[in-house]
């Protein structure tokens, strides 16, 4: 990502605006105090849900046991479901910490992510199928293993079986929450004559700490800052106090925090009206607060809420002719909108002029105008980044971290391409953790690019030495 080219706070316009400014700095700016009491109550409701069931943080076991030592070889298939594509993904395994994928994506379509499961799923399948003839693997005389990463909240029984929780991100389908995602996906599979059997289930997160982990074995956590945000991490089976599923192979497992949903209660996060308004007007209100302050599906609408709060106190586009019909569409900020015009560095903001222009139809905006747009832009995405980090400091003080350190594997559209979305987390890691000498060298942040796909191959690959150690 390039990186962020901030002008900071707003000092030029009407007296009436920079007044409005200067609420929305406080409003959205993060002291390290507040950061801390938030930091604290994430590691007090990791430990509430590792005890019980049911919590805010649901931090589910997700039955990967033990680590990868990167000597894992062979062909699996994996899917990716979960984000604004679905991939279907052939992972070879060299050994050594290296792999090779060749993959096909496909956009899932407003009407399938909230129609029926069914459609969904033969839809899939469909997809698959077109993906093992290109490969020329459609007349295999055993079924291929698949490793299908779902990532939704699933409460998980086994390496391969789980029930949906709910949805997230948007998506809605009925016929879903309750049932187990494999089950659905192998029926469709089966109707359809597809030779490919469904052995691992994981989410997303899981997903990137091993691949992650199959190339940096001192990787402890996973997350993912994308469409939406979540964490998982590798947990003692003695800190679990609610496992009740008998012994393990190994005395340690990946726990799929479901962090979007911390703080539901809304006790400690500082929300504006913009984000109460963002969270109201969604299709999961008063659910995943946390991932609509950090998430790519929602930063561009906070913006835009601040945007036209202000055009309906007259403090915006006031007084030219604009076409306002466009900005005042839900989602209609995108999120990458905002990454342009952080990446702006020109004395007259014309890169922030041109994204206005082009995508929203306002026209003529006045320079300060452009620059309390771009200064609206930087505290939602500075914000965003220090929180992402806070449950990067939760996760590593719970799990006491020495200073020779730890690898965090991350994917998603924001971590990569939002100009200094990293170097903001190693800011607020700075201050979060003083105990590190270097935090930069201690706590170390690396994109794990495709996480999700290499990731399912992996579990997929666990899977069969679960089964092994289990039967020996
Ligand atoms: C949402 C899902 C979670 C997933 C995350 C990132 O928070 O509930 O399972 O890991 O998005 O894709």
């Amino acid at each position: 990502a390039p990186k962020a080219r901030p002008i900071g706070p707003v000092t030029k316009g009407s007296p009436e605006q920079i007044a409005y400014m200067q609420c929305i700095e406080q409003d959205f700016t993060l002291s390290t105090e507040k950061l801390e009491e938030i930091k604290n109550h994430f590691k007090s409701e990791m430990v509430k849900g590792l005890d019980n069931e049911g919590q805010t943080l649901a931090m589910i076991p997700s039955y990967v046991e033990g680590r990868l030592t990167g000597e894992e070889k062979g062909h699996y298939l994996a899917l990716d479901l979960g984000g604004t594509n679905l991939r279907v993904v052939l992972v070879t395994l060299e050994g050594n910490g290296k792999f090779k994928t060749v993959s096909t994506k496909a956009r899932v379509s407003e009407e399938l992510k909230t129609g029926r499961m069914r459609d969904l799923c033969d839809y899939i399948a469909d997809c698959i199928d077109t993906f093992l003839a290109q490969q020329n693997l459609d007349n295999v005389t055993e079924e291929l293993p698949l490793g299908f990463t779902f990532s939704f909240p699933v409460l998980q029984s086994k390496i391969n079986r789980g029930v949906l929780l709910q949805w997230t991100k948007g998506f809605s389908c009925s016929g879903a929450v309750g049932k187990d995602p494999v089950l659905l996906l192998q029926d469709a599979l089966l109707r359809k004559h597809v030779p490919v059997k469904v052995t691992a289930l994981v989410n997303d997160t899981v997903g990137t700490l091993l691949s992650n982990a199959y190339q940096k074995p001192a990787t402890l956590a996973g997350l993912i800052l994308g469409t939406g945000s979540n964490g998982a991490y590798i947990e003692n089976m003695s800190k679990i106090g609610k496992w009740k599923d008998g012994k393990t192979t190994s005395d340690e497992m990946i726990i799929n925090m479901e962090f979007g949903a911390f703080d539901n209660e809304r006790t400690v996060l500082p929300l504006t009206r913009f984000d109460n308004k963002l969270d109201r007007k969604s299709i999961n209100p008063h659910k995943q607060i946390f991932e609509k302050l950090i998430s790519g599906m929602y930063l561009g609408d906070i913006v835009r809420n601040v945007v036209t709060d202000m055009m309906d106190r007259n403090l915006l586009f006031n007084d030219t002719q604009q076409h306002t019909e466009i900005i005042s569409a839900h989602y209609a900020f995108e999120t990458a909108f905002m990454s342009s015009i952080e990446a702006d560095g020109t004395v007259d903001l014309g890169v922030t002029r041109e994204v206005l222009d082009t995508n929203l139809n306002l026209v003529n905006v006045k320079d300060e105008e452009l620059r309390i747009i771009k200064r609206l832009v930087e505290l939602v995405g500075t914000r965003a980044a220090r929180l992402a980090a806070m449950s990067i400091a939760a996760i590593v003080e719970h799990t006491q971290v020495e200073e020779q350190g730890v690898d965090i594997g991350i994917d998603g559209s924001l971590y990569e391409f939002y100009p200094s979305f990293e170097e903001r987390m190693y800011e607020a890691l700075e201050v979060l953790l003083p105990q590190f000498k270097d935090v930069r060298r201690s706590i170390r942040l690396g994109l794990a690019r495709d996480g999700s796909g290499v990731g399912a191959a992996l579990t997929a690959c666990v899977a069969d030495r679960m089964m092994r150690q289990h039967k020996s």
